[in-house]
């Protein structure tokens, strides 16, 4: 039995519903997970996929005192918005992190103790008091970073007043120089490499300690310390942790086994939480615990899909709904469009005008084409039984194909590897075209080239639907179903990778009957 492929996502804040940006992390993942399950089905090996929620912290307490409910109550609410959006988009997390567990909870404190009683000095963890510009509006203390160009903090602030205020810390300056040669070391730490190379300079410039309380008195929501019952985790400590806690790190039945799990094979984030909470804080926090480098993970930074250039937010008014989208287009298609239409670790801008023509053109068109006119002719031509012989072999999805799909997936560039898959169906349709079966049908003496030709386009049809289970779980069963193939004693098929694991992708039988045709991918009227 081989090792668990662990991947795990960026747990979404529960102050505001889900939106297209949240969406494309866990398709990623998903699609991440699908794949490395089919990969690893051979040899017994298993994928664990973990996602969930960020439910503590001043975001989530102001907007619940917006609508005048309890933290946990609209916490709660929203959290189920996300359960339900990755349900609808075939989303399926083997473990759900939700940091308001009592398991997770449980973790953190334990940690933070561990923290607190580790000998050393100077010691990791200190109380300090900080005076400081206070914005009393945000229920925040401003930086320097928070000055406008003239200097002054501007009026989104409201009033700011000077106060002190006691807290803990986490002393990072302690282990700055062992994290600077870790990033040094360590490219594969940060993919792609451009982010590895711009953590290595914020982590060179890395100055001071992290606060990791804050007082009841002005957060409540939030994990309580068990030494000093006045103060509440940051929630960045408490959020980062999901990562091990729901991995069984203290250890409970109910959770995975912990050395079977870690280190995660990949951390899958957005640009804008790896400087500094996973590149910085999450490998400090990891160390000083006691983790060697090795069990460091990997972390797979991806971009941003904007609008129009333009950050998507709240107050532009441009946040695109998924579920929307989802309704009108089907989870398959939208799953598609995400995580085609951008190269792992860009930026992309999301149109649905953009989305609706390659839905037409590269769905219904190339590929919804090419299976609706191999099933009519089988059916036409034979009956919809075809006959294995000596003819086929005119088109074969090659090593060539099979090597540049598992390297891109493998290295987790979706849009390279279903760009493969792509060229393939268009030279499927080519070899249609190029063949023109419905004249070979004419003549008796072609009867042996007419079947060689169909087995090679459902061949050809299979391959294409295992490479795109793991981004159209949906289409990929319906594909193979039509094709006749998703009978109980190939259910193997689904689980094959084309050329990953040959012996898990058997051969076809000498005869063969496909199944039911149906539109795959219906146009849809603008
Ligand atoms: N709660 C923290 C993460 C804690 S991880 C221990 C957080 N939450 S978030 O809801 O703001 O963002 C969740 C993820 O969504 C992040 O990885 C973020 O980069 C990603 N995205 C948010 N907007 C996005 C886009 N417009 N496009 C792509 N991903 C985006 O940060």
């Amino acid at each position: 039995m081989g090792r668990q492929f662990y991947i795990t996502t960026a747990i979404d804040y529960t102050n505001a519903p889900p939106h297209i940006g949240h969406a494309y992390e866990k398709v990623l993942a998903d699609v991440i997970a699908r794949y490395q399950r089919a990969k690893a089905a051979k040899d017994g090996a298993g994928v664990y996929f973990l996602t969930g929620v960020d439910q503590h912290g001043q975001k989530v307490q102001q907007a619940a005192q917006r609508e005048g409910v309890e933290p946990g109550v609209f916490a709660d609410g929203i959290a189920a918005k996300f359960k339900a959006l990755w349900q609808k988009l075939d989303v399926k997390p083997d473990g759900w992190a939700s940091t308001t567990d009592p398991r997770h909870k449980q973790c953190v404190q334990a940690i933070l103790q561990k923290l607190h009683d580790k000998p050393g000095d100077p010691p990791d963890l200190y109380k300090a008091t900080h005076r400081g510009f206070y914005s009393v509006r945000q229920e925040q203390f401003l930086t320097d970073k928070e000055r406008g160009a003239d200097g002054t903090f501007g009026p989104e602030w409201g009033e700011i007043v000077e106060i002190e205020e006691e807290n803990w810390y986490f002393r990072l300056s302690k282990y700055r120089e062992w994290l600077i040669s870790f990033v040094r070391n360590h490219e594969g730490f940060v993919i792609p490499k451009f982010r590895h190379a711009e953590l290595l300079n914020a982590v060179e410039k890395l100055s001071g300690d992290l606060c990791i309380s804050r007082p009841k008195t002005r957060l409540s929501w939030g994990i309580e310390l068990s030494f000093d019952r006045e103060f509440v985790t940051y929630v960045w400590f408490d959020a980062l942790i999901n990562y091990i806690s729901f991995a069984g790190y203290v250890g409970d039945a109910s959770l995975p086994d912990f050395d079977q799990l870690w280190p995660a094979d990949a951390h899958v984030i957005g640009k804008d939480i790896l400087v500094p909470a996973h590149g910085i804080y999450w490998p400090v926090m990891l160390h000083a615990l006691g983790f060697a480098d090795e069990e460091i993970p990997t972390l797979l930074v991806h971009g941003w899909w904007n609008i129009a250039g333009a950050k998507m937010s709240k107050s532009a008014g441009n946040v695109i709904d998924p579920s929307a989208l989802a309704d009108k287009y089907g989870a398959d298609a939208l799953r598609y469009y995400l995580v085609r239409d951008i190269s792992t670790g860009q930026d992309s801008d999301f149109s649905e005008e953009r989305l609706r023509a390659l839905y037409h053109s590269e769905l219904a068109n190339g590929l919804g084409n090419l299976l609706n006119r191999t099933l009519s002719m089988v059916h036409r031509y034979r009956q919809g039984v075809v006959t294995r012989t000596a003819a086929a072999g005119g088109i074969t999805w090659g090593e060539k194909e099979s090597a540049t799909y598992t390297e891109a997936m493998d290295a987790y560039r979706i849009d390279e590897a279903l760009e493969v898959v792509r060229d393939f169906v268009s030279r499927c349709n080519g070899y249609i075209e190029a063949n023109a079966p419905w004249k070979l049908a004419k003549d008796p003496d072609e009867a042996e080239k007419l079947d060689g030709v169909l087995c090679d386009l459902l061949d050809g049809l299979r391959t294409v639907a295992l490479c795109l289970s793991p981004v159209m779980p949906g289409a990929g069963e319906s594909i193979l179903r039509q094709l006749g193939y998703l009978t109980p004693e190939d259910r193997c098929a689904l689980e094959g990778i084309p050329g990953a694991h040959s012996a898990a992708y058997p051969d076809l039988p000498a005869t063969h009957k496909v199944g039911e045709a149906s539109v795959l991918f219906p146009r849809i009227d603008s």
